[in-house]
Order: C-alpha cells, then sequence, then structure tokens
C-alpha cells in the first residue's frame, strides 16, 4: 500500500525565528506519529534551522525548489546537493507558482526533476491545469503534457522515487478546493497514465498528492478517496493546529 504523506508548503512566509516556532509547535504535537510521512517546507534561509530542531522527529525536510547543475557559476542558485548539506530529504519541483510566475518549461522541470533523484532525493512533481484549461476541455491534455515532458528519461526505478502533487491552479490559494469527486478523477487519470507510460507496478506504488486550499474541514474527505494518497497544503500548513489537524486526517 501507498503510505501517506502530507507536506507543507510554506511558500515565501515565516522569517527564520518564526520556522523555528512554527516547527517545535508540530514537533511537540506530530512526533508520535508513525503511520504516514509528515514533510515541511520551509524557505532557503530557514532549511538548515529547522533542520536541526526537527532532527531525529518524524517530520521531515523538503525545499521549495532547485537548480538543475550541482555547483559553479550560477549566481543566486541552489542545487539538490545542498540542499541535501542542509537537511532536506524532499525537493517540490514545477510548482504552479514557478511555471507562471517565473515561466518555467516542463523540460527544466525534467531538469531539476533529474537532478533532484541523482541527488538521492525525493522530487515531488506539481503539476496542475488552469481554470481556462479546464473550461476550455484542455485539462487531460494539459496534464499529459505535463507528465510525458516532466517525467521524460525517466526509468521505471527512478520513476519509483518519484512523488506527483495534482494541484488545480483556480484551486491554490482561491479557497476553492476541488472536489473530492473532481480530485479522485484527475488522480485516476495520472494513475492510468503512468500506468501506459512505465508499468502497473510504478502506477500503483507512486504517491499522488493533492493540492489547492486543503484545509481541516476538507482533508478527510479527500484522503477517503481512492487515488489520494496525501495532500500537499500552502496556507493551512502556515498555522500549527490547521496543518497537525490535516495530518491527523481521519
Ligand atoms: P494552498 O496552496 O493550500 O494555499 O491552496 C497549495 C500549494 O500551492 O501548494
Amino acid at each position: 500500500m501507498r503510505r501517506p504523506l502530507i507536506a507543507g508548503n510554506w511558500k515565501l512566509n515565516k522569517t527564520i525565528k518564526e520556522s523555528r516556532q512554527l516547527s517545535m509547535q508540530l514537533i511537540d504535537e506530530l512526533s508520535n506519529i508513525t503511520d504516514r510521512d509528515i514533510v515541511i517546507a520551509p524557505v532557503f534561509t530557514a532549511l538548515s534551522t529547522v533542520s536541526e530542531i526537527i532532527g531525529s522527529s518524524p517530520i521531515q525536510l523538503a525545499a521549495q525548489n532547485c537548480y538543475p547543475t550541482t555547483s559553479g557559476a550560477f549566481t543566486g542558485e541552489v542545487s539538490p546537493l545542498f540542499l541535501q548539506d542542509a537537511g532536506c530529504r524532499f525537493v517540490i519541483i514545477g510548482h504552479s507558482e514557478r511555471r507562471q510566475l517565473l515561466h518555467e518549461t516542463n523540460a527544466f522541470i525534467n531538469q531539476k526533476l533529474i537532478a533532484v533523484i541523482h541527488a538521492e532525493l525525493t522530487p515531488i512533481l506539481c503539476i496542475g491545469e488552469t481554470l481556462q484549461q479546464r473550461e476550455e476541455g484542455q485539462m487531460l491534455e494539459t496534464l499529459t503534457r505535463q507528465i510525458e515532458e516532466g517525467l521524460a528519461g525517466l526509468t521505471a526505478d527512478q520513476m519509483a522515487t518519484v512523488v506527483i502533487a495534482y494541484e488545480p491552479i483556480w484551486a491554490i490559494g482561491t479557497g476553492k478546493t476541488a472536489s473530492s469527486e473532481q480530485a479522485q478523477e484527475a488522480h485516476a487519470f495520472i494513475r492510468e497514465l503512468l500506468q501506459e507510460l512505465f508499468n502497473p507496478t510504478v502506477a500503483g506504488q507512486t504517491r499522488i498528492l493533492y493540492g489547492g486550499s486543503v484545509k481541516p474541514e476538507n482533508i478527510d474527505n479527500l484522503m477517503a478517496q481512492k487515488d489520494i494518497d496525501g495532500a500537499l497544503v500552502g496556507g493551512a500548513s502556515l498555522k500549527a493546529e490547521d496543518f497537525i489537524r490535516i495530518v491527523k486526517f481521519l
């Protein structure tokens, strides 16, 4: 069975001091949880501080982005090697905010994904359609392109380490969650696609998270869906109480 994974994407929020406080609150409440993965993704500058705080607790660290080349003359960039050095186990790749604001392409996201795998970290590949694409009937085509191009060149063994996050863009930070049925439909489609591109074992093992206005009020219904294996949580991950409740989904 697929082990559930709840990840908090803190985006560009929380100073080092605030990150320390929030991580300590999470450890207090979550340190005896063993049946699911718990991941938090602070800003780069808070990573090593948070890494020290979470230590050997069940909470694991993620970065929100990376650059695909290990080291060298790449001013302002951070590679998977340095993220690993800071204590990360996961890296979020291709978040829709980066696709939209920084014009990241599927090809560039694919390079990052491969670099993350080579550094033996777990990539969380984000995909999702805009409202316009959904309304114009382009949703499945968009997801297919993001998956095919984002995962290009991966072997089935490499794919076994990848986590996918389906985040419909119209649901991110808007308070409008996809209904559990809409999310399940997209997740089932993604799993079918993985079966075609790789094999049934990989498709059956890959964890597919849902993201977009996940809250304490909707997490239980989302997690009850057969193909939803976890959540990527933005806004609600900034409040200890909300994130703790989401991690403790029923
Ligand atoms: P949200 O963000 O939970 O605030 O909608 C999710 C995300 O962008 O990963």
